[in-house]
């Protein structure tokens, strides 16, 4: 239990918001974190302290099983992931059978210790949030299924919550400040997406993959250069040994669609340099490689992202999901942004990827916008992001 285990302290490097995170390993190599900001009292615009909304949200929709409760949208009461992924890499990727079982085993346990740290009961809370899509159909119906019965058993409302709304939401935990309008680069395993966030809940695509996610890239090229799962840490941390410029690889523009991606031409260009060097006797430099895929897909990255600032006129940008965290990504784009003058968001590497906090606080947005979920609420695999059907409380517009 979490008092038995070896606890490490972090800060994070933001500079607006300290925040505490506390992580520990059990046996089965799962990893159980706390993160906790300051917390705050909420005042009106009078200066009247109003009603705390206290969420417990729950996340499973891939290989981290997660709950955390969180306090109006933007305080972390307690924050706790139990990753999979030391399962997962012996196999090379997620498997989704052993993903929806190991979810079943954790979820309760998970609940338990983010209502235990954050120092609340069930009965306190004031709503359910639970990913409900996208990601696999198996993973996100535990999580589900967990929401409405505990709604159920409690008369406690239940809220969809959108995973990669969630992920968009993440930037509001640490900046206090964000508010929409802006834009924000989605780059996850499952999902590449430029979107302009008009306000909370309402989001416009402006671009998004026509192939592979920035994610999966990584993925592939570290598992073709043997450095195994997950890719993205791997390749990012082999980068900062090699020479970026060492090898040429293609940044792919998209006539048609100045925002859309397509990372498969240069997953192929990786894959075809690797063969002709094993043809020619050739060793591979892993480092070289690693740090010239990653800037052709930072370049891309960069150069959409501040072009959608730029022509539709925001001064605001920032990055969520996994591939977020990384430290290439995150070093130029923040360059480009200063340059630019454009004020630059991003969340601290443990909120970009799968993560409970991150489903509390979109969940905070949609409860406030009187979105409430019913019993019929099930698991979409592949929720569209944007306009989605929601059902509103009787009491709210
Ligand atoms: O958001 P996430 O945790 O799960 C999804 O919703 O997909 O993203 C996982 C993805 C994986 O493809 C992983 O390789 C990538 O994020 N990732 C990274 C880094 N950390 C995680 N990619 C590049 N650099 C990183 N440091
Ligand atoms: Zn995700």
């Amino acid at each position: 239990m979490i008092a038995d285990m070896q606890f490490c302290d972090e800060s994070n490097e933001m500079e607006n918001i300290m925040i505490n995170i506390d992580q520990k390993t059990d046996d089965d190599g799962v990893i159980f974190m706390s993160v906790h900001t300051e917390e705050s009292s909420k005042t009106d615009e009078d200066g009247n302290v109003q009603k705390n909304v206290e969420i417990l949200a729950i996340e499973s929709s891939c290989d981290e099983t997660a709950a955390a409760v969180v306090r109006n949208g933007r305080e972390v009461l307690s924050n706790v992931i139990s990753s999979q992924i030391a399962l997962h890499t012996l196999y090379g990727g997620v498997v989704p059978e052993i993903a929806s079982r190991k979810h079943i085993e954790k979820i309760n346990y998970c609940i338990e210790a983010a209502l235990h740290e954050a120092g609340r009961k069930l009965q306190d809370m004031d709503a359910i949030a639970v990913t409900y899509g996208p990601g696999l159909v198996g993973a996100l119906l535990v999580g589900v299924s967990e929401a409405k019965a505990l709604s159920f058993a409690t008369g406690i409302p239940l809220i969809g919550v959108h995973h990669i709304e969630g992920h968009i939401s993440a930037n509001y935990i640490e900046n206090k400040d964000l508010k929409p309008p802006f834009v924000c680069l989605v780059v996850s395993g499952g999902h590449s997406h430029l979107v302009v966030v008009k306000n909370y809940g309402q989001y416009e695509i402006i671009g998004q993959t026509r192939d592979d996610a920035a994610g999966e890239a990584f993925d592939k090229v570290a598992r073709a250069i043997g450095l195994g799962y997950p890719g993205g840490p791997k390749i990012d941390l082999a980068a900062r040994e090699g020479n970026a410029d060492a090898i040429q690889f293609p940044r792919v523009k998209i006539e048609d669609a100045a925002y859309d991606f397509s990372f498969s031409g240069l997953k192929s260009a990786v894959l075809n340099y690797i063969n002709q060097s094993k043809m020619q006797g050739q060793e591979i430099n892993k480092p070289d490689l690693a740090a010239s895929f990653q800037k052709a897909v930072v370049d891309v990255l960069v150069e959409h992202s501040m072009r959608a600032v730029k022509e539709f006129g925001y001064n605001k940008l920032a990055i969520a999901g996994g591939v977020a965290s990384n430290s290439a990504l995150r070093t130029a784009m923040q360059r480009a942004c200063e340059k630019a003058g454009v004020e630059f968001y991003r969340p601290s590497p443990v909120l970009c990827t799968d993560n409970a906090a991150m489903i509390g606080t979109a969940g905070y947005y949609e409860y406030l916008n009187g979105v409430r979920s019913g019993m019929d609420l099930n698991a979409v695999p592949n929720l569209p992001l944007g306009d989605r059907e929601r059902r509103f409380h009787a009491n709210q517009s």
